[in-house]
């Protein structure tokens, strides 16, 4: 087990009360159009179950996994694809659901790598976003926290595999 020290920077309520405001902008966005919502693994996990739940509209849920980080708490800067989405998107809408926008790399593979599918429209949501971190302009579309630079964990986000299921995002005090 890891043993950080973790202190919360956003609740369980927070979280929730901004996933259903996110969810109820993208429902009126889609207007009852089918979408097909791409979660990216493993990150967005809970993000993504809880905010297609806040969503009025046709979804079609795929699975992504891509990898940046290898047990580390900095980018490696490179962005591969572990496994691709079952369906095709070609002519759908998408919305690409992402937990973090850190350096921005991820997002930016991710949204040439479905425009290269040609997709009718190209949504992208994020849970968090760390504006200081961003190396590479990305387009986000909706976002629900801006954070400072630290390292965050919970909520689907890790550390070394660790403190995905706390239901809050807590900052790190230290790293051991
Ligand atoms: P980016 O490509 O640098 O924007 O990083 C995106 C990915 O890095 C996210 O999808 C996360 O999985 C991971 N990541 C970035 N920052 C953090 C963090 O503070 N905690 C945990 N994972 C993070």
């Amino acid at each position: 087990m890891s043993n950080l020290q973790i202190s919360q920077l956003i609740s369980e309520e927070q979280i929730q009360t901004r996933v259903k405001e996110i969810g109820a902008e993208l429902t009126k966005k889609f207007n009852s159009d089918e979408v097909v919502a791409i979660c990216v693994l493993k990150g967005s996990i809970m993000f993504f179950s809880d905010l297609v739940r806040a969503i009025d509209s046709d979804i079609i849920c795929e699975f992504m996994g891509l990898s940046s980080y290898k047990d580390a708490t900095v980018s490696s800067g490179e962005v591969k694809m572990t496994s691709d989405i079952n369906s095709s998107v070609a002519g759908r809408h998408v919305l690409i659901v992402e937990d973090i926008i850190d350096t921005g790399l991820t997002m930016n593979y991710l949204q040439q790598n479905i425009k290269n599918r040609n997709p009718k429209s190209i949504t992208t949501v994020s849970l968090l976003f760390k504006p200081d971190a961003l190396k590479e302009e990305c387009e986000i579309d909706f976002y629900g926290f801006k954070i400072p630079n630290d390292f965050v964990v919970g909520y689907g986000l890790d550390y070394q595999g660790y403190h995905r299921n706390l239901p809050f995002i807590g900052q790190v005090a230290s790293l051991n």
